[in-house]
């Protein structure tokens, strides 16, 4: 408490109540708008002492009942009102897009820069002083993050924690890790309909998103990272009574950044997507993040790119022992190892401790952080990994570049020369990829296109392609595959994935052909596809683009608005930075 008080009284620059942007709606007199704004506030049901001359704080909430990953946040949002409340603020919440990544098709990064958009939107019309995010299956984390960061509106970030480990027989599960596994040794002979059954009721046993390192951790942990939640925050399990507590705590915070004034563009600089990036390495975390936060930083104005994500990979060891990239544990043991916070005291040094988060500086966040466990978060000198969990690579096949998580891979692919076998959509994939006709052996390379950004359309997850029911049989369990298409984070294997520019809009992967040679190196950071200049300027020329997907609606506008994998896949016109020019926008 005494902590409390003292952080306080550093937020020394207050606003005064009439400085509250709230105050345009509420507290103008004598206007028209203002009185029928109050007279709409008695129809809620509210006196004006109960409002009026206090922080209103938006709760953003992405619940919804076909969403398993956030069907806890409708009871969280309660807790957050609570301590908007107690700490003297007014509550108000907003139901906004779900992006549930087990239902939606083709896949919820479709709809990924809706969300952005609507909360950036709902962010800058409505009478709001701060905002309380509530998400975290995958990209809700990033797109209500974009949206806050356009907007520049106070926020603080609510993870919706993950779900509880699975256990079957003995085993510990780990939510769509065990999934793909399982799945393969059903095929391979090695597991029963009966026993694949009972397994499907111990997956994912309560609320909360993916309990592996999966993009939704990763991204929750990035947002951890970047200053945006409490110190903790993002791993404590969705049902823990400890995840209500750190509810009602992040109200009683945006109350206080309501009255500092402190938006996101003071927390989100170039030193704090560094740290997240280097946080999101050293976790060993998922693919994914590498898209969102270079999207995320490009709303911030920040310039970050692949190179950056290589260059730190670097520098940066992966500490986190938690699946896929590690080998055991799930988030529940990193939540009681120490959390992020342990882990990132365990790399203060690639840190930058002086910059602000929504709760003090990040070395403020890291006081007293203590690893409990060292197989779980790992020291120094005994990292899962000696260096961070994604490579970029370059060369002819990927221009704009590619990236792999290598350290999950079988470490013989890592440098691998193979005979490519091309399907051209992911139907025709899964219709033919047993057929023996294809010759596949496990030296080949698998190449899938039209799966990208605009090809996918929305780049679904498609990277991991599976392993040939004969070659499984044979014990196959990883080979190189390559495709424009994203890949779980949950997934696992010498997938080469977001390949840029994409097969639909003609990058190289478009002119691949069955039976050509392709080397990759992961060491040299290199994809090769072993073939002529010449030889491609001609298939080139012999090249159509595929049809329109859309000639009307959202898609139409993704569409025409979506940028490659390189540069984040956000909407051109939500990416550029400019002035946005509309009453009661400040
Ligand atoms: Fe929501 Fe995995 S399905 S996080
Ligand atoms: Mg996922």
């Amino acid at each position: 408490m005494t902590a409390d008080r003292e952080r306080l009284r550093r937020d020394a620059e207050r606003l005064r109540p009439e400085e509250l942007r709230s105050h345009q709606w509420y507290g103008t007199e004598g206007q028209l708008r203002t009185w029928s704004h109050n007279a709409r506030m008695r129809q809620l049901g509210y006196e004006a002492e109960e409002y009026r001359g206090r922080p209103v704080i938006a709760v953003l909430n992405t619940w919804s009942d076909i969403n398993p990953c956030h069907v806890h946040l409708r009871e969280r949002a309660e807790a957050v009102k609570r301590g908007v409340w107690q700490a003297g603020g007014f509550p108000l919440e907003f139901p906004v897009a779900t992006l549930s990544e087990t239902y939606q098709k083709p896949t919820p990064m479709l709809y990924r820069n809706l969300l952005a958009m609507e909360t950036e939107e709902l962010l800058r019309s409505y009478p709001i002083d701060a905002a309380v995010l509530l998400g975290g299956c995958d990209k809700s984390t990033p797109a209500l993050l974009m949206g806050a960061t356009s907007a520049d509106v106070p926020s603080i970030f609510v993870p919706a924690g993950p779900m509880l480990p699975g256990h079957w027989r003995g085993e510990t599960l780990g939510s769509g890790t065990d999934m793909w596994k399982y799945w393969d040794e059903h095929r391979a002979g090695n597991l029963t309909d009966c026993e694949l059954r009972e397994l499907q009721g111990g997956l994912a046993r309560s609320p909360g998103h993916c309990m592996t390192m999966g993009t939704a951790s990763t991204m929750t942990a990035a947002a951890e990272s970047l200053g945006m939640t409490l110190p903790g925050a993002s791993s404590i399990p969705a049902v823990d009574s400890a995840h209500e507590r750190m509810a009602a705590a992040s109200g009683r915070r945006a109350v206080e950044l309501a009255w500092t004034g402190l938006k996101p563009s003071a927390i989100l600089t170039r030193d704090a997507f560094e740290d997240a990036v280097t946080t999101v390495l050293g976790l060993g975390g998922s693919t994914n993040a590498v898209i969102h936060l270079i999207a995320m930083a490009g709303r911030a104005g920040v310039e970050l790119g692949l190179d950056d994500f290589d260059r730190i990979a670097r520098t940066v060891p992966v500490l986190a022992n938690v699946r896929p990239g590690g080998r055991t544990y799930l988030m529940e043991d990193f939540h009681f190892a120490g959390g992020l916070p342990a882990f990132l005291s365990r790399i203060t040094d690639l840190l930058h401790l002086d910059r602000p988060t929504v709760n003090g500086t990040l070395g403020e966040q890291l006081e007293g952080a203590v690893v409990h466990d060292d197989d779980v978060i790992r020291t120094r000198d005994n990292p899962v990994a000696s260096e961070g969990g994604v490579a970029v690579l370059r060369g002819n096949l990927c221009p704009d570049g590619a990236v792999i998580k290598h350290i999950s891979a079988e470490p013989h692919l890592l440098k691998h020369t193979g005979r490519a076998v091309v399907f051209d959509d992911y139907k025709s994939m899964q219709r033919t990829i047993n057929e023996p006709e294809l010759g596949i052996t496990a030296d080949s390379v698998l190449v899938l296109r039209n799966s990208g950004p605009k090809g996918g359309p929305g780049m679904p997850e498609y990277g991991m392609l599976p392993i040939p029911d004969h070659l499984l049989k044979q014990g196959v369990r990883d080979m190189v595959r390559i495709s424009d298409a994203r890949m779980s984070g949950t997934s696992y294997g010498a997938c080469v994935l977001h390949v840029a520019p994409e097969s639909y809009v003609g990058g190289p992967l478009a002119l691949v052909r069955t039976g050509d040679s392709i080397t990759l190196d992961v060491e040299a950071r290199t994809l090769q596809l072993d073939v002529s200049d010449e030889e491609l300027e001609r298939r080139r020329k012999n090249w159509t683009p595929p049809p329109t997907r859309y000639e009307r609606g959202y898609g139409a506008l993704y569409n025409d608005q979506i940028t490659q994998a390189n540069t984040g896949c956000d909407f051109e016109f939500l990416a550029r930075q400019g002035k946005v020019s509309a009453p009661y926008a400040g």
